[in-house]
C-alpha cells in the first residue's frame, strides 16, 4: 500500500529524531512492501524564521491531505520572547484544533529492561507495566466559558467544565476500541460524586459500554485514580478521562516509565487520521549533538502504523526491534545506567533499523 505522511521535523532535536524515524519507516516499507511518501513541512520556530508564522497555511493544507502527521518537536529559547499566539507552541495548538484531533493517546509503557528507571518499588511494578491513557483533547474546562466578574469577595475568575453527550460518546468508543486490541479493560475516570458534567460522562460511558460486552468497564473517581496509579498501577489497562484529569493523570502515569525520551503519543480525530509525536520537547540543551533519544519518535511511528494505517504486524516489528536493542544493553544518555552501552541518536536509529 501507498501512504502519505506529512512530516514536521520542527526545532532543536526534532529534525534529529525524525531523521532516524524516517529511516525506520523506510526499512518497514521495504520489508513489508509498503511505500511511505514523506513530505517534509515547516512548523514551529523554523516556520517562524522562514515565513513569520508558526503554522503556515501550506503546512496545514498538506497535513489535511495526508493520511497522518509525524511531528518532532517545536520551540526553543530563540523564540521565547514572542507573544503567546506567535510562539512555536501556538502552531501546535493550531494544528490539533485545525485537524479536529479530539483524543490524545499516551501509553505509559515500562519496558522490562528499564525497570531500574522506574521510581516505584520492584514488587509494585512486577515484570513490566503497560497503561494507555486516553484523554479527551478538545472539550472540558480547557475550552469552556471563562472570564472575570465582580463577586462578593472581590473580583472573581471562572472556568467552566462542559461536556456534551456527543463528545463523551466518541472518546468512550475510541477507548473501548483500543481496549479490544489490548487486555479488554477500561477504567473511566471522573468526579461524578461532585460534578454534573462528570455524572453525564459516567452515564454516557456506561451506555456506550453496552456495545462492547467483551470489555470490562470500571468507574473511578479521579482522586482515587491518582492514588491507585502509585499504589497498584497493574490494575489499569485503558484509562479514559476528561481533558484536565487526563492531562494530570497522563503525566503521573508517564513518570513510572523513567525516561521522557521513550514515550510516544497519538492525537486522533474522526476516522483513521492522526498526529503522532514524542511527548518530549525540542531539548535545546542537547540539540545538534547526536545525544537525543530517538525511540519516543520511532515508537510514535509504530503508533501511526497501528492506529492510522491498521498495520499491526508492522507496528509490532518496530516495537520488537526497540525492545531488542534495549535488551542488548544499548542506551542513549537520558537512560544511561551503569554497565550499559552508551550510543548516540544516529547509532540508536541504525540499531533499530538493523533489527527490523
Ligand atoms: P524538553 O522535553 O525539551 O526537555 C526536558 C529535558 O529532557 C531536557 O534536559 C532534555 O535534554 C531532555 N530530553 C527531552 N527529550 C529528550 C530525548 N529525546 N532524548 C534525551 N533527552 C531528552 O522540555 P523543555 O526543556 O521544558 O522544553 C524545551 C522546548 O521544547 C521549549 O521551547 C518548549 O516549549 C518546547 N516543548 C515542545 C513540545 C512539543 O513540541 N510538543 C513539548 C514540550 C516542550
Ligand atoms: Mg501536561
Amino acid at each position: 500500500m501507498n501512504y502519505k505522511i506529512a512530516v514536521l521535523p520542527g526545532d532543536g532535536i526534532g529534525p534529529e529524531v525524525i531523521e532516524q524515524t524516517l529511516l525506520v519507516l523506510e526499512k518497514v516499507g521495504q520489508k513489508f512492501g509498503h511505500s511511505f511518501q514523506c513530505q517534509k513541512l515547516l512548523a514551529g520556530g523554523c516556520a517562524i524564521d522562514a515565513t513569520g508564522s508558526p503554522l503556515p497555511e501550506e503546512t496545514l493544507e498538506a497535513c489535511k491531505k495526508s493520511d497522518a502527521v509525524l511531528l518532532g518537536a517545536v520551540g526553543g529559547p530563540k523564540w521565547d520572547n514572542l507573544p503567546g499566539d506567535k510562539r512555536p507552541e501556538a502552531g501546535l495548538l493550531g494544528l490539533r484544533g485545525g485537524l479536529g484531533l479530539f483524543a490524545n493517546l499516551r501509553p505509559a509503557l515500562l519496558n522490562k529492561e528499564l525497570r531500574d528507571a522506574c521510581p516505584l518499588r520492584p514488587d509494585i511494578i512486577g515484570e513490566s507495566l503497560d497503561i494507555m491513557v486516553v484523554r479527551e483533547l478538545t472539550g472540558g474546562i480547557y475550552f469552556g466559558a471563562r472570564g472575570k466578574r465582580d463577586g462578593k469577595m472581590g473580583q472573581e475568575a471562572y472556568d467552566t467544565e462542559t461536556y456534551s453527550v456527543g463528545e463523551v460518546e466518541r472518546i468512550a468508543r475510541l477507548a473501548f476500541e483500543i481496549a479490544r486490541q489490548r487486555s479488554k479493560k477500561v477504567t473511566s475516570v471522573d468526579k461524578a460524586n461532585v460534578l454534573e458534567s462528570s455524572r453525564l460522562w459516567r452515564e454516557v460511558v456506561t451506555r456506550v459500554a453496552r456495545d462492547y460486552p467483551d470489555i470490562t468497564l470500571e468507574h473511578m473517581y479521579v482522586d482515587n485514580a491518582a492514588m491507585q496509579l502509585v499504589r497498584n498501577p497493574k490494575q489499569f489497562d485503558v484509562i479514559v478521562t476528561t481533558n484536565m484529569f487526563g492531562d494530570i493523570l497522563s503525566d503521573e502515569a508517564s513518570m513510572i516509565t523513567g525516561s521522557i525520551g521513550m514515550l510516544p503519543s497519538a492525537s486522533l480525530g474522526e476516522g483513521a487520521f492522526g498526529l503522532y509525536e514524542p511527548i518530549h520537547g525540542s531539548a535545546p540543551d542537547i540539540a545538534g549533538q547526536d545525544k537525543a533519544n530517538p525511540l519516543a519518535t520511532i515508537l510514535s511511528a509504530a503508533m501511526m502504523l497501528r492506529y492510522t494505517m491498521k498495520l499491526e504486524e508492522e507496528a509490532r516489528a518496530i516495537e520488537a526491534a526497540v525492545n531488542q536493542v534495549l535488551e542488548e544493553g544499548y542506551r542513549t544518555g537520558d537512560i544511561m545506567s551503569p554497565g550499559k552501552k552508551l550510543v548516540g541518536t544516529s547509532e540508536m536509529g541504525r540499531l533499530v533499523v538493523e533489527r527490523i
